[in-house]
């Protein structure tokens, strides 16, 4: 691969060639992150040659991504990403703003962000000729995992915590991986995938500690500066009071904190590319129970301090967050912040976003109710343009969905009963 000569530890920043290193950095344990030849791509490529491209999927954005294009076409692996924008001038109106949207990742393959992470990542295995593929997840990661290797016929083992809701276990079993529930926490998952990846020699995907998951998750920022540039020309078009806007704020609901730094990836990759003249703000939720990495932020430091995590939002229930220090660093190099938010709050707003249209797992609706905080707090101006993600299907927690509403009647089958009823 031409465009990615190897890796740079994000802790002590030693570097590493293809082929030397595989996960973290041997000398302390830090994620790595994979470096792109710029140089390379700013000479061969120019943005239009990017968003010219016809494929509806992350892999548009070849050209930034350290793997070759899939075998085969036409599979759900190929149909990662490119998820859609949408507009909220109702709930814009609710909290005193102007510009508002969402960007709706439950609408990936497997109906939630992490297809991205490992669309990428069992591209790398099919690479490098990996047998099998594992993966510890709280359950999407896992779907995901089982989904796209199902896809192309890969191998895929998948641990996750005996807690995981029923659909996302479902997925799993369905997408034909070999499912083992560890009788623990999610935290307990990841160590044990390990050790069994190391153990029998297999692939490991796991989030943060697989320097490819970020790769997958940057494109999610491209698609945001894709979907920014054809908005903004129109506005322009249109003389819009956004001409002379502040920065887009981006709120992204933070576990591992591996979605979040790879949103910054995403932008770090284009301001180095000369694609964009600055950052936008990128703003980290997480819920109150489990909130290692808004601890780190707020105390100004780069130790992850480990908790025991408890919130109805199981996909971001993490003790200790496996890709804490860049999850930090994306809010603090970016001008954003950490915001922690209740249970109840994020309930909340799973029946807020529903009114919408948009239905988000609680995970999915954190970020949404990190920004009502905002909103409310004054960290957010009314002029901002804010862009929320939601990174997960409702569907896949119907129990916590049903926390957010009230339940229907039964009636008997007459009219006289509905009569009665309204
Ligand atoms: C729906 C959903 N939202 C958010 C996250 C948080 O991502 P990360 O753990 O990379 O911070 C996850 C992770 O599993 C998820 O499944």
């Amino acid at each position: 691969m031409k465009n990615f000569p190897g890796y740079k530890c994000s802790l002590c920043g030693a570097e590493y060639l293809q082929g030397q290193v595989t996960y973290t950095c041997p000398k302390d344990g830090g994620n790595l992150d994979i470096v792109l030849n710029y140089e390379y791509i700013k000479k061969k490529f120019q943005p239009e040659d990017i968003t010219s491209r016809t494929e509806s999927s992350l892999w548009r954005y070849l050209p930034l991504l350290p793997v070759d294009e899939p075998e085969g076409d036409s599979t759900p692996l190929h149909a990662a990403g490119w998820t859609p924008v949408f507009a909220l001038p109702r709930l814009a109106d609710k909290l005193g703003l102007k510009h508002l949207w969402l960007k709706d990742e439950s609408r990936n393959p497997t109906a939630s962000f992490k297809d991205r992470a490992s669309a990428v990542v069992v591209t790398r295995a099919r690479e490098i000729k990996a047998d099998v593929v594992v993966t510890a997840s709280t359950g999407n990661a896992g779907a995901a995992l089982a989904g796209m290797s199902a896809a192309i016929g890969q191998k895929a083992i998948i641990f996750a915590p005996k807690s995981a809701p029923q659909a996302k276990v479902a997925q799993l079993l369905i997408f034909g991986a070999k499912v083992i529930l560890v009788d623990g926490t999610y935290d307990d998952a990841f160590d044990l995938s390990i050790k069994a990846s190391n153990e029998f020699g297999w692939y490991c995907r796991n989030t943060g500690y697989n320097p490819f998951t970020l790769e997958g998750k940057k494109t999610a920022a491209f698609e945001i500066w894709e979907w920014w540039m054809r908005a903004h020309h129109d506005w322009h078009k249109n003389d819009s009071p956004l001409d002379n806007h502040p920065p887009l704020s981006i709120f992204v609901s933070v576990g591992d904190g591996n979605i979040i730094s790879g949103i910054h990836k995403g932008f770090k990759d284009l301001l180095a590319l000369g694609w964009i003249p600055n950052m936008p703000r990128i703003i980290g939720v997480q819920a109150e129970g489990s909130a290692a990495i808004a601890n780190s932020f707020h105390a100004n430091t780069e130790i992850i301090t480990p908790v025991s995590a408890k919130t109805i939002a199981d996909s971001i229930s993490v003790d200790l967050p496996r890709d804490g220090v860049r999850a930090v660093r994306a809010a603090k190099e970016t001008n954003g912040t950490y915001i922690t938010v209740s249970d109840e709050e994020i309930i909340k707003s799973i029946a807020e976003l529903g009114k919408m249209g948009v239905f988000p797992e609680p995970a999915g609706a954190t970020a949404y109710a990190g920004l009502v905080k905002a909103a409310g707090s004054g960290g957010v101006r009314s002029d901002d343009p804010i862009l929320v993600l939601n990174t997960g299907s409702g569907l896949k927690d119907v129990r916590a969905a049903m926390q957010a509403v009230v339940e229907a009647p039964i009636i008997e089958p007459t009219l006289s009963a509905v009569k009665k009823l309204l």
